[in-house]
């Protein structure tokens, strides 16, 4: 689908206009560049096109029928599927008001008619190419979220266990008031925290009875593999102390670096409160599943030897039982 080489960058461009000679003057200039153009007549069949079609950038007139160009890139930029899709809007004149209107709606460039061959090309050429870079940065992370739910998918008991802690640490680092980028890297992290566990043969990682000392030692080195693999992208950085981190304890007695406390980052002691709490609330070979209120009263004593921080834990109770989330795992029953 990558349409990228060392000479030329071609892609799927989308024009919308109510002008058939504009939207012919485009298409002509475009396909003559290599790009596969689409043409529509208004803001609403952009939509429509983007809806169903894989598009890489979009030009869109500012005066049209039904939907502006404005309203058409506002709609545009605030749908998850359609983002990152690059937004050129196509002003008669380099009218001032045009332009911030056009940035309020979310527009990544403006072009002024008559359009310049030159000036068309060099605009779509350089948003195509940091488009076509996120669509690589998007891949790489799918490819982690995938693994990491292979593994999860190895042991029927953490069935769903990635998909709940990404949205019970987010929910937690929103009540503790974080922001937003590190919710963000919250509910990465949630999917990807035991990525780690790649390293850890099946024999060891479904294993029922006991583990080895030596069996436990590799066990125990899953936050620094997971901290490795994700290290290279860069849009993971900050989910890096979180994975590294996620079974130290308060009082130095976790791994795999035996911090303390403040040496640990708020982030990693939201992932481990919300990853106790989905370990008692799920059933598992060598335990049923605990009740909130049980696990809740399981992890205050847990408070009270050193392991959790009391303030994330006093949050995450608090919480819990104002029911503003649903915390409830599988099998485990409400206020028993
Ligand atoms: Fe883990």
């Amino acid at each position: 689908m990558l349409r990228q080489s060392r000479q030329s960058i071609t892609g799927t461009i989308l024009v919308a206009d109510d002008q058939a000679a504009n939207r012919e003057l485009l298409a002509e200039l475009l396909g003559a560049h290599g790009f596969k153009v689409i043409t529509v007549s208004d803001g609403a069949a952009a939509l429509q096109e983007l809806s169903h079609t894989q598009i890489d950038l979009v030009l869109l007139d500012v005066m049209m029928p039904h939907l502006t160009g404005f309203e058409a890139c506002q709609t545009i930029k605030s749908n998850q599927d359609t983002c990152l899709v690059p937004v050129i809007l196509v002003t008669a004149l380099s009218d001032k008001q045009d332009r911030l209107e056009g940035i309020k709606a979310g527009a990544d460039d403006f072009l002024t008619r008559p359009v310049d061959r030159a000036e068309l090309l060099a605009r779509v050429q350089s948003l195509l190419k940091l488009k076509f870079r996120t669509d690589e940065l998007e891949r790489a992370e799918a490819v982690l979220f995938s693994l990491a739910h292979s593994i999860e998918g190895k042991d029927p008991y953490t069935h769903g266990h990635c998909e709940r802690l990404a949205d019970y640490s987010a929910s937690l680092g929103e009540h503790l008031g974080l922001g937003e980028e590190q919710i963000i890297a919250l509910r990465r992290a949630g999917v990807v925290h035991d990525i780690g566990k790649v390293a850890v043969p099946d024999s060891i990682l479904l294993k029922p009875g006991r583990l080895t000392e030596e069996e436990w030692k590799l066990v125990r080195e899953h936050p620094v593999v997971g901290e490795r693999i994700c290290a290279p992208l860069k849009s993971f950085r900050l989910l890096l102390p979180i994975i590294r981190h996620h079974h130290e304890k308060c009082d130095g007695s976790g791994y795999p670096d035996g911090l303390r406390g403040d040496q640990i980052a708020v982030t990693a002691k939201v992932l481990q409160i919300v990853d106790v709490f989905d370990a008692l609330t799920t059933e598992r070979p060598y335990k049923k599943a605990f009740s909130t209120t049980d696990a809740l009263e399981t992890m205050k004593e847990e408070v009270a030897k050193g392991w959790w921080d009391p303030q994330v834990f006093e949050e995450f109770d608090r919480l819990v039982r104002s029911g503003a989330t649903n915390f409830l795992s599988r099998g485990a029953v409400a206020g028993h």
